[in-house]
């Protein structure tokens, strides 16, 4: 099995779960490895890390192209391009900051996760963790899901859950939520590797 990780930016989802394959030997136990690492930004600094991770990278400028769906059809000729032909492929969204288009959703069914920093269903979209401040919650958290055509409302495969502080801002909220998410993100994917 390979796994394709989709970023966009920091890619720091993406190094958790390459250094968990690496350190639980995911190509023994599970014949799995990290294929590739495609970003939608060219300058996204996840790609210098998984460059010097050893796995492939490739990145393709969604402005390069006429419409969503032509992006997202090229996009999902590139992570093809990576599969070993009659081993499954799982994507992995981590930090992946674009829509995807039903088309594109539905080529990947059952095998696209992407992982949100909310509860969900609470909170969907963007910037979360300043609306759950807003809102009041006392508990914020991260999870990880099956990518649906309906924007980050997929089937729950993990959550974590953190205490919003009484003087956090946004940004010491998202570090605490992000360290959970280096958790549950890779261990999740273990999971659906072994069930592969
Ligand atoms: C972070 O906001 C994280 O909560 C979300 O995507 C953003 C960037 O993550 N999943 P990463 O460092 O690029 O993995």
């Amino acid at each position: 099995k390979n796994i394709v990780i989709l970023i966009s930016g920091g890619g720091s989802n993406m190094l958790a779960i390459v250094k968990a394959s690496k350190r639980e030997n995911w190509a023994a136990n599970y014949q799995a490895q990290v294929a590739a690492v495609i970003s939608n930004k060219t300058n996204a600094k996840g790609l210098a890390l998984a460059a010097q991770q050893g796995i492939a990278t490739a990145s393709l400028d969604h402005k390069a192209f006429a419409s969503r769906e032509a992006f997202d059809t090229a996009l999902a000729q590139r992570i093809d391009s990576y599969a070993t032909p009659g081993q499954p492929q799982l994507v992995l969204l981590a930090g992946f900051m674009r829509i995807l288009t039903p088309g594109f959703v539905n080529h990947y069914a059952g095998r696209l996760v992407n992982i949100h920093p909310s509860l969900l269903p609470a909170f969907p979209g963007l910037h979360t963790h300043q609306r759950a401040i807003d809102a009041g919650c006392k508990l914020a958290g991260a999870t990880v899901h099956l990518v649906t055509p309906e924007l980050d409302h997929g089937p729950i495969l993990a959550q974590a859950v953190v205490p919003i502080l009484p003087n956090d801002s946004a940004e010491t909220l998202a570090a605490r939520v992000l360290s959970q998410e280096h958790l549950i993100y890779p261990q999740a994917v273990a999971s659906l590797l072994q069930v592969q």
